[in-house]
C-alpha cells in the first residue's frame, strides 16, 4: 500500500546543493528508514542513506556488509518519508569499482528503484572515470575522500588522513580528480582539520565535514550517532544531541515491570464495549 507523503515546499536537489557553495552551512544526516526520514526531513538540506547501514542498523562490522538490494531497499523507505530534503543514496562496495559501465548500471538501479535525487560513491582519483560517466548519464554525484569506510580492510583499520606530506597531496589529488568529473559535492571524512579547511577554500564544490573541519560548507553525521542511540563504538568527532539507549532502555524497563504486575494493559488500551451483532469495526478502530 502506497504511503502518503508528508506536505512539501520544493525538493531541494544537487544543483541548488551546488550553489550553496560558502553559503550558509549544509545540515546534512544519514537516514535509513521511513519515521526518521519524516522526522528529520524538515530541518535539513540533505539525507544520506549511507551505506554505513550495514553497521548501524544491521549489525556488521564494516560497511562491506551493505549490498545493492539493501540500499535500494533503504533508499525507497526514506524517499517514502521525506519531500523535502535532496536524498542521496551510497553505492556500496562491489558495485561501481572495477569498471564505469557497472558503475553507471548500479547507479541507474539505485535512481530507478528509489526516486533519490543522487548517489554517492568513495574515492577519488582511483574513480574519477566512474563519476565523470554517471554524471554524464545524467545522475548527479556526491564524491566521499579521506578516510574511506569501504577500504577499511585495506588500510588496516579507520586512520585519520592528511598527516603527512604524501596523503595531504594526495587527498588535494582526490578533491580535484572528484571535482573534475563533476560530482555537486564532496564529503571529507576523517582528516587533518587544516587540511580540510584547505580543500574547501580550494574547490568550487561543496564540502561535506564528517570528522573534518568547521570550515567545511557543510557538516554530517550518522543519525543514530548524533541522537545517543550507537550501542556500540562512537567515534570522537561524534556529538550526542540526546541519549536515546537511556530513553529506551528506561521505557522497556518500565514496559517489563507493568506486564509482570499485570498493570498494562490498563483499562484505556482495552475494548470494554458492550456485545454488538457482528464483529465490525465500525466506530471502534484499534
Ligand atoms: O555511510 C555513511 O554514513 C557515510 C557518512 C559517514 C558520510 O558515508
Amino acid at each position: 500500500m502506497a504511503t502518503k507523503l508528508p506536505t512539501t515546499d520544493i525538493r531541494i536537489g544537487p544543483e541548488l546543493i551546488r550553489r550553496r557553495k560558502g553559503g550558509i552551512p549544509l545540515v546534512c544526516l544519514t537516514a535509513y528508514t521511513y519515521p526518521v526520514a519524516r522526522l528529520l526531513d524538515p530541518h535539513v538540506d540533505l539525507l544520506l542513506v549511507g551505506d554505513s547501514v550495514a553497521m548501524v542498523l544491521h549489525g556488521h562490522e564494516t560497511t562491506l556488509g551493505a549490498s545493492l538490494d539493501m540500499m535500494i531497499a533503504h533508499g525507497q523507505a526514506v524517499m517514502r518519508g521525506s519531500a523535502r530534503a535532496c536524498v542521496v543514496v551510497d553505492m556500496p562496495a562491489g558495485s561501481y569499482e572495477v569498471s564505469a559501465a557497472l558503475a553507471v548500471a548500479s547507479a541507474r538501479r539505485i535512481v530507478d528503484e528509489t526516486g533519490c535525487q543522487a548517489v554517492k560513491l568513495e574515492g577519488g582519483v582511483d574513480i574519477a572515470g566512474q563519476i565523470a560517466a554517471i554524471v554524464a548519464a545524467g545522475i548527479p554525484v556526491m564524491g566521499h575522500i579521506g578516510l574511506l569506510p569501504q577500504s577499511v580492510e585495506k588500510d588496516g583499520g579507520y586512520k585519520i588522513k592528511g598527516r603527512t606530506d604524501e596523503t595531504v597531496a594526495a587527498l588535494m589529488a582526490d578533491a580535484r580528480a572528484v571535482e573534475k568529473a563533476g560530482a555537486f559535492s564532496v564529503v571529507i571524512e576523517g582528516t587533518i582539520e587544516a587540511v580540510a579547511a584547505d580543500i574547501t577554500r580550494r574547490i568550487a564544490i561543496p564540502t561535506i565535514g564528517i570528522g573534518a573541519s568547521g570550515d567545511c560548507d557543510g557538516q554530517i553525521l550518522v543519525i543514530d550517532d548524533m541522537v545517543g542511540l550507537t550501542v556500540d563504538r562512537v567515534p570522537k568527532f561524534v556529538k550526542e544531541y540526546a541519549d536515546l539507549r537511556r530513553v529506551i532502555a528506561h521505557a522497556a524497563e518500565r514496559y517489563a515491570a507493568e506486564v509482570r504486575e499485570r498493570t498494562f494493559p490498563g483499562p484505556n488500551h482495552v475494548f470494554s464495549g458492550s456485545k454488538a451483532s457482528s464483529d465490525s469495526n465500525d466506530g471502534d478502530e484499534p
